[in-house]
């Protein structure tokens, strides 16, 4: 299923830089290849047989007790409206081109100023976990947004366990780097080959701490599609989408802050904190409202003003005390 783009939303205001002029320039290139349905397909990057899709496994988990109320986006639009740029470039191409991706079996390293650095399984990391349901929006800085019935555990759980040391002030994350099972990664024609792989994203150990901060391994009641992030990717509710990292393979501790994707490639559009704020606009559009997407008609998109941090100011408003937040942005 494809969600239509509103007629008055020019692909300018709602792509990343980095995205948006790799896009222009390629124009003339593509223009050969427009027919096709997709242009990374008819790159040849991807399989052109499809490969079968992984099924969602169910999860059981408790309800938070603080989760939104009102309507949730479908399953459907959450799940095939996605940005995801190991997966191609356009919302519709990480449904389809993450089909079959294999997150088994799947672990991940925790290095750095912790006691108990080392690799740690999938099973190791949810072993003893109470997985809960918590229902967060999802506000991108492209300026849409998504109510996401998100299942997962605080990832104060994860970090309560390696013990960080006092030195760790910062927490960076990767995903993972495997250019054969994430084509997007590959240098090529329509590669972000302007973009530094592995995707790396950064908060500060306060913000990694806060109870709000998940990291979720389903959604909708069952185990995170690929195309969403499986099997393990971060959600910080009142950051703009971009610093909920998928498909997670590193956690450091560490006492500087991190370098991260974003902030390296375009650092006047996006910042280390990306804390939602309507009053603060990216460089080429405004930050003061957004589209949000319920189902995958036009009928589903919604304009309503945007919140400060998302609507979650009551709960985080205090880790940032004193900063200038228009220049730390
Ligand atoms: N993580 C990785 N590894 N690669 C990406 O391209 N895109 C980010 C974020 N996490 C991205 C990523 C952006 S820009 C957004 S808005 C959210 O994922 C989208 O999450 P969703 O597709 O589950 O809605």
């Amino acid at each position: 299923m494809l969600i239509q783009r509103p007629p008055d939303l020019k692909a300018s205001e709602i792509t990343p830089e980095a995205v948006y002029l790799q896009r222009r320039s390629l124009m003339k290139q593509a223009l050969a290849l427009l027919l096709t349905p997709s242009l990374s397909q008819a790159a040849g990057w991807f399989d052109k047989d499809e490969p079968p899709s992984s099924p969602q496994k169910p999860l059981r988990y408790s309800r938070w007790p603080h989760s939104l109320q009102g309507e949730r986006t479908t399953e459907d639009a959450v799940t095939h409206y996605n940005n995801y740029y190991e997966f191609g470039l356009g919302k519709d191409e990480p449904a389809q081109n993450a089909r079959g991706f294999q997150t088994e079996p799947w672990s991940v390293v925790i290095e750095g100023e912790c006691a108990h650095p080392g690799r740690y399984t999938l099973e190791d990391v949810l072993k003893g976990m109470n997985l809960e349901e918590r229902v967060y929006r999802l506000r991108c800085v492209e300026a849409w947004s998504m109510v996401v019935p998100w299942v997962g555990f605080p990832l104060a759980a994860l970090l309560k366990r390696v013990e960080p040391g006092s030195r760790a002030k910062y927490i960076a994350f990767e995903t993972l780097h495997d250019p054969e099972r994430m084509p997007g990664q590959k240098p090529g024609l329509f590669g972000l080959s302007s973009l530094d792989w592995p995707y790396r994203e950064g908060l500060r150990v306060d913000e990694a701490m806060h109870p709000l901060t998940l990291l979720a391994v389903g959604l909708y009641g069952k185990t995170l599609s690929p195309q969403n992030g499986a099997p393990l990717r971060l959600v910080v509710p009142w950051k703009y989408g971009f610093k909920s990292i998928k498909s997670i393979v590193r956690l450091r501790l560490q006492e500087e802050p991190p370098e991260t994707t974003w902030s390296r490639s375009a650092p006047g559009e996006y910042g280390f904190y990306a804390n939602v704020n309507p009053e603060v606009d990216h460089p080429r559009w405004s930050q003061a409202k957004e589209r949000r997407i319920l189902s995958g008609s036009l009928l589903g998109v919604e304009r309503v003003g945007t919140l400060p941090f998302n609507g979650y100011a009551e709960q985080v408003a205090g880790l940032y005390a004193g900063m200038d937040l228009r220049r730390n942005f």
